[in-house]
Formats: C-alpha cells, structure tokens, sequence
C-alpha cells in the first residue's frame, strides 16, 4: 500500500511508542468494573461503577503527570502539556459508562487509546505545540439519564446543564443528585470551563458495524454520523380490574402505546433498511398482570442519514401517537435532535494518510451509531477512526474486538494527534 501523503516523523515516531499489551491490560481492568456474566459490562453513567471507573483513570493519569480537571457534567479531562501554554488544546477521547448489558469497548476504548496516545509520546519523546487533551464524556450512552451524548452536548453549548439535572433514571433517581456524588468523588481535579476552545477532536470507538471485519480491512475513517430524533411518549389512561372492566370502557394506556408504536413502525419501513426505529425503554405502570395499566412511558429512537428524512419521521412522530391514543391522553416529548453530521474532510484525509503510513488497510465508512464527535464536530475540525468489531456485534455482552486491531487504531491516533498539535 501507498501512503498518501508523508507525515511528520516525530507522528510516526509517536505511533511507534503504542504499547498493545498495556493497552489490552488497561481495558481488562475496565471491564470488571461493572462485570456481567457473558464477559459483558454494565456501567451505567454516574453510578458507583463510573465513580471507581473514573478513579482508575485518574491514577493512570496522575502517575504520568498529566492534568487532570472535571467540568460541571462530569466531564474529564486529562492533559499533556504543549509548548505553548496558549495554544488550544487538540482534543481525543469517549465514554466509560455502557449500556445495561454492554461489551468490553464501546466508549472506554476511546477513552484507553486516547491515554495510550499520550503515554506513546512520552514514549517516543514527542514535543507538540497544542497540548493534547484525553475526554471522559460524561453520559453518552443515556441508558440510565436519556438522552445520549449528554456530556458532549453541554461542553459544546449545545445544552445548559441545567437542561438535564432533573431527569431521572428507572428507580427515580435524579440526575443532579447522582452528578453531585460523581463529582465529590474527584476532589483532586481542577475545574473546567464549558464551551473552551478546541483546535481539532479525534474519537476511536470500535465500528459496531459489519463492514471493516467483513472486508479484511483494519481502519475505519469515518465520514459523519447519521441524524437521529429522540422521544419520550407518555401515555394516560385509568386502571382497572382486568377481570370486570368491559373492555369497551377501559382506558388501557399500554394498549393505546402498542397501537402507537404499530403506527411509528409502518411509518419508519423501509425496503432499503436504512431507516432505523427503535423502542428500547417502557416503563408500564402499575405493571400487574390483572390491572389494566394506567400510565405507559416508552422511547422512540429514529435514525436516517438523509437530513430531509429524518426531519419529515421527527416531524411525524408526534401526530401519529395522538392519532392512534384512542380513549387515552399522551404527551410527547423530543429528547434528542441531531441532525446528521459530516465531518471535517482534511481530519478524514489525516486519518487515511496516518494508515496508509502505517501500512493499515483501510476505508472511509459513514457511522450509524452516534457519538461525542457528532457535537465536538458543531465546534471544531473533528473526525473519528473505527477498528473492527467482531461481527458487527455491540451493546450486547458478547462485542469484542482483537488486540492488534485496537492498537493500529491507537497507532493511528497518537499519529494524527502529534500532526494536529503541532498546526
Ligand atoms: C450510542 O450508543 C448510540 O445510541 O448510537
Ligand atoms: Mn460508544
Ligand atoms: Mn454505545
């Protein structure tokens, strides 16, 4: 293979000093935090799990003296320094919390190969201009707080913090109270600003898709994220006995939720399967087998990388549910609302360039999971690089990716990193 354009030396240099086995340790350290039969991983964000997660990160960061500061959703950052104190800082990084029955990647691989990057500089000597900072989102899975990329959001002034404080998970828990006991946990770390400059944002995630596995292919440079609408449908009705209440007179709130979400799936069919519709969440109230259920809440997760589709479904969603309450009353609620994101073509070109040195076999693909980048890419120049993940399985307990794959992302990354911070 032909490298596309050269790169700096002291880049390639910085991808040398990536440690495989140090990076595959660290990410099995993570992993029993939060340990689920099936070797999966549940961490849900801002929990205990996340708590210890966060403090393991710290002692890696602190033994290698990198900065470390906490911004007001948690988010956290780990810096190695520049040469120019003024410069802003180019950005790497993802998420460590996971979804109930999560694998042993999504989000924390990000995270770990960010870290590896640092330590690979250190390794091989490299001076940069802009420091390089490691993120820790805060909240992007959304599992337990919906919605996703919720730490992301906030840092890049999309949201106030504000906005999100009083959302609650399942057991009742306020988001504010859970960020507050996150936050006390790491008394060491410095505060920092919102909405502070950022030259370029890089993310590795492993793909969750098929592709890159199904065509021997090692790199993944990615091109956007597909857009996606996020929605809380809240359903009334009464309860009542399920033996005596004629049926002609009940107003059962789940029966009225599952004609709804009948109707949101003939809107969403797609021959092409390129439009996804998910319902992932219903909480069913009072959830006895012999009362009629007096309140359902579930979500509604759609996604289309056509920007007038996904408008005209986002549009659609609400209409539908009133259409098909029958003798109950519903409130929708949006939750989330990206519009598809493209990123920066010259950190794209970086990445292919940054592999095709490394002698990496590689693509450019579209991403059909959403991530931090997709609002780091509403500040900054941003890009992402997948690896494979075996058979395009994720947020389930069997994800898994291999060793060498992991590191060539990593490699790839401390590469375009030391480009970037030195522009
Ligand atoms: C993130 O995990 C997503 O839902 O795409
Ligand atoms: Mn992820
Ligand atoms: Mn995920």
């Amino acid at each position: 293979m032909i490298p596309l354009k050269p790169m700096r030396e002291d880049a390639l240099a910085a991808a040398a000093g990536v440690d495989p086995e140090r990076l595959w340790h660290r990410l099995a350290e993570m992993a029993k935090i939060g340990a689920i039969p099936g070797n999966g991983v549940n961490r849900p964000a801002l929990s205990p799990g996340d708590i210890e997660a966060r403090a393991l990160l710290l002692s890696w960061a602190h033994a290698r003296g990198y900065m470390v500061s906490v911004d007001g959703i948690g988010n956290l950052f780990l810096r190695r320094a520049g040469s120019d104190p003024n410069a802003a800082p180019v950005m790497t990084g993802s998420h460590m919390d996971t979804q109930p029955k999560g694998g042993r990647f999504d989000g924390i691989y990000g995270v770990l190969a960010g870290l590896e990057a640092l330590e690979a500089m250190d390794a091989a000597g490299v001076r940069t201009r802009r420091p390089v900072d490691v993120v820790a989102w805060t909240n992007e899975e959304g599992g337990r707080f919906p919605p996703c990329t919720m730490g992301s959001m906030v840092f890049s002034g999309a949201r106030p913090v504000e906005a999100f404080l009083e959302v609650r998970d399942n057991e009742g828990i306020r988001l504010g109270d859970a960020l507050k006991q996150t936050l006390a946990a790491t008394p060491e770390a410095a505060v920092h600003a919102f909405a502070t400059p950022v030259a370029a944002y890089i993310e590795a995630h492993i793909e969750q898709g098929p592709l890159l596995e199904a065509n021997a292919l090692t790199i993944g440079a990615v091109t956007g994220i597909q857009g996606m609408r996020w929605f809380n449908v809240e359903v009334s009705g009464d309860s009542a006995h399920a033996g005596t209440a004629p049926v002609s007179l009940r107003r059962d709130a789940l029966r009225a939720a599952v004609a709804m979400i009948a109707a949101l799936r003939a809107l969403t069919a797609d021959p092409t399967d390129i439009t996804r519709f998910t319902v992932g969440r219903m909480l069913v109230t009072p959830n006895s087998p012999n009362t009629v259920p007096s309140h359902v809440l579930f979500s509604v997760d759609v996604r289309h990388p056509d920007p007038a589709t996904i408008r005209r479904l986002g549009e659609t969603v609400e209409p539908l549910c009133r259409q098909h309450a029958g003798p109950c009353s519903v409130v929708v609620t949006p939750t989330l609302h990206d519009d598809p994101a493209t990123f920066d073509p010259g950190v794209i070109d970086l990445i292919e360039t940054a592999a095709g040195c490394l002698r990496l076999p590689a693509t450019r693909l579209p991403s059909g999971a959403s991530h931090d980048a997709m609002y780091l890419s509403r500040v900054c120049p941003t890009g992402m690089i997948f690896v494979p993940c075996e058979r395009g399985v994720s947020h389930n307990e069997a994800e898994n990716a291999t060793p060498g794959d992991l590191a060539a992302g990593a490699r790839v990354l401390a590469a375009a990193l030391v480009e970037l911070a030195n522009r």
